[in-house]
């Protein structure tokens, strides 16, 4: 086998022929342990964080969504609906694999969270990101948020954009 060969099987593939395949939709029981597994993936949020966050979704103040290639969860978002969030629920934990990003699903999944925000007739939804992530900002700004304050000016690698998008 050649090099480039070898170098096509240890790399992932290339996912165009995934693409029509990936399934945005709630994160269900049993995609639980499949959601551990995905945030071994990610920075900082434990298996434990999980575990709180499954809480709240049952209680209805969070709704999980995860996208999956088959069995494989290879994105994740949280639409928060708790402390007085009933009418602008707040997105949080968005995060898409390395290997599958710049597929449209970060979009999908957001997309996802505002269809959500308006079957429960919120009057608008919010995110926060950080000022240097201009990929995820670009992203919001194409579906209609809007800049609306920024957060923490003591370090700017620390500030934040709460962005706002009215529904
Ligand atoms: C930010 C993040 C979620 C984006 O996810 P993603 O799945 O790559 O997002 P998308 O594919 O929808 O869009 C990203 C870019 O890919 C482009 N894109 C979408 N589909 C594409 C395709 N089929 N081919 C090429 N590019 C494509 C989009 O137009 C966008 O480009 P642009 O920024 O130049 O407009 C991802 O980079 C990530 O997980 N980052 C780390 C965590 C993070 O920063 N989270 C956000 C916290 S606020």
């Amino acid at each position: 086998m050649s090099l480039r060969e070898r170098m096509r099987l240890i790399r992932r593939p290339d996912l165009s022929d995934t693409q029509g395949s990936i399934d945005i939709g709630s994160m269900r029981e049993e995609d639980r342990e499949d959601v551990v597994k995905f945030l071994e993936f990610c920075n900082g949020l434990s298996q434990f964080v999980l575990e709180r966050n499954i809480a709240q979704q049952e209680e209805g103040k969070r709704s999980i969504f995860v996208a999956r290639d088959g069995f494989k969860i290879v994105g994740r978002v949280d639409l928060l609906f708790n402390e007085d969030r009933d009418r602008n629920p707040l997105i949080k934990n968005l995060d898409v694999l390395r290997p599958y990003r710049r597929k449209g699903i970060g979009t999908s999944l957001v997309s996802r969270c505002i269809d959500a925000a308006r079957d429960r007739n919120c009057e608008a939804i919010e995110i926060d990101a950080k000022v240097n992530n201009s990929e995820a900002i670009r992203i919001y700004q194409k579906l209609g948020f809007k800049i609306v304050c920024i957060n923490g000016f003591f370090r700017m690698g620390d500030s934040e954009f709460r962005m706002l998008r009215e529904l």
